[in-house]
């Protein structure tokens, strides 16, 4: 079982005080807290194993070389890839995204093709089709949501016919909570020879993820999200379509050969991999990958559930508080409220005074929250050192909030 008092010992950052009060972390959505475990794995590498990877003949260099492809191999096990070489890295899940649009996108999507994207995406899952499309002259259409925010899967299949190229989802949005059904949306997809993509970036920390079983063609997530340093982004793809995707970005350790006028590339995943990458970063990242398959997705699901239950009922004492949430059997653990009479800014800003930090604002899905009606809301996300002392401090300060601005 999950015990958060033993976990919070991990993060050294949660000892945090203000006015004699501890740091209480709800944004998880937005980044998680980085356990000692992967502070320490990076300065490790810069202390005794900084080289360049792939080039060096002497041992620091085959030491980091075999450390950053021991991360690749890592990241392939935790998603299930059938290879190592359809991992590649990136800097964040929307760079993940971009490479795909203007790789993959740009070869693939045709004037008059149609995208399948949700009204509940961020904006990283929708400016890179968006821009793709009014480049190409082709669509981008929107599975809408219901009343009770969660996808409607009836009008997905209506949107969907021979001229969907792409169906870009999120697994869960990172507003509402809501997880959206990928492995039907895919086999739907699929139906009509549709690509597809999956943004994992608010799954990945939180559920298992097979990309075999879901069979989806590429899914993009963020190591900053789930435990790992910043600037470390994953996109898998499907090592038949990877073979085909033209480069994204052009120049070292990216080929086989190279004449004055022309160039032969390497094969996936340095193919995608140009440049020096973020090797201390993502050799940390597969401390974070080693730190939560310990705890183990059942665990953590079982901790999470039962800490937003225990949030919503807390929560829906208040009255002035307005949930924006689906039903709690399809919702991760983000939970997005108003408050009558007081912007989500101040909300955010009365928490910070009691040093509670949570997120207010658009969360980037500007479109989402127009459909809404929603000017700005505020936004508790959990993870694993959260517990019920995190949610009562949270509850206390909000009434505090209330009263003060009555
Ligand atoms: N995507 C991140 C969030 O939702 C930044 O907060």
């Amino acid at each position: 079982m999950i015990d958060p008092a033993q976990i919070k010992k991990d993060f050294p950052i949660l000892n945090r005080e203000k006015n004699g009060k501890t740091l209480v972390y709800l944004d998880n959505a937005s980044t998680t807290q980085k356990p000692k475990q992967v502070i320490e794995a990076i300065t490790n590498f810069y202390e005794n194993t900084n080289a360049n990877i792939h080039r060096g003949i002497y041992d620091i260099s085959e030491e980091a070389t075999a450390l950053y492809e021991g991360a690749r191999e890592t990241t392939q096990k935790f998603i299930n890839a059938a290879s190592k070489s359809e991992i590649i890295f990136t800097r964040n899940t929307t760079e993940s995204i971009n490479l795909v649009a203007y790789t993959w996108g740009e070869k693939n999507v045709q004037k008059g093709d149609e995208i399948i994207v949700s009204m509940i995406e961020h904006h990283s899952n929708l400016l890179p089709w968006q821009f793709l499309a009014k480049k190409k002259g082709a669509h981008l259409k929107f599975i809408p949501i219901k009343d009770d925010l969660t996808l409607d899967i009836e009008e997905y299949k209506k949107l969907l016919s021979e001229k969907t190229k792409l169906v870009a989802i999120t697994g869960m949005s990172n507003v509402l909570g809501t997880i959206a059904p990928i492995e039907e949306i895919t086999n739907l997809a699929k139906e009509h020879g549709a690509h597809v993509l999956i943004d994992a970036a608010q799954t990945a920390a939180h559920q298992q993820i097979d990309v075999q079983k879901i069979n989806c063609d590429f899914l993009a997530f963020s190591s900053h999200k789930m435990l790992g340093p910043t600037g470390v982004g994953v996109l898998y793809a499907r090592q038949s379509i990877l073979k085909k995707m033209p480069p994204f970005l052009y120049g070292g350790s990216m080929i086989a050969a190279v004449e004055l006028d022309s160039a032969e590339f390497a094969k996936p995943p340095q193919k995608f991999e140009a440049g020096t990458s973020n090797i201390a970063d993502v050799v940390a990242f597969k401390s974070a990958l080693d730190y939560i398959t310990d705890l183990t997705f059942n665990e953590i699901q079982k901790h999470e559930k039962e800490l937003y239950k225990y949030a919503i009922s807390e929560l829906s004492k208040i009255e002035d508080i307005k949930l924006v949430t689906p039903p709690e059997d399809q919702a991760g653990p983000v939970i997005t409220f108003t408050i009558k009479g007081i912007h989500p800014h101040d909300i955010a800003e009365a928490l910070n005074s009691e040093n509670i930090a949570i997120r207010a604002g658009k969360h980037c899905t500007d479109p989402l929250h127009k459909h809404l009606g929603l000017i700005a809301t505020a936004r508790i996300s959990l993870y694993v050192y959260n517990d019920k002392q995190d949610i009562d401090r949270t509850v206390e300060a909000l009434k505090k909030c209330i009263k003060i601005f009555a």
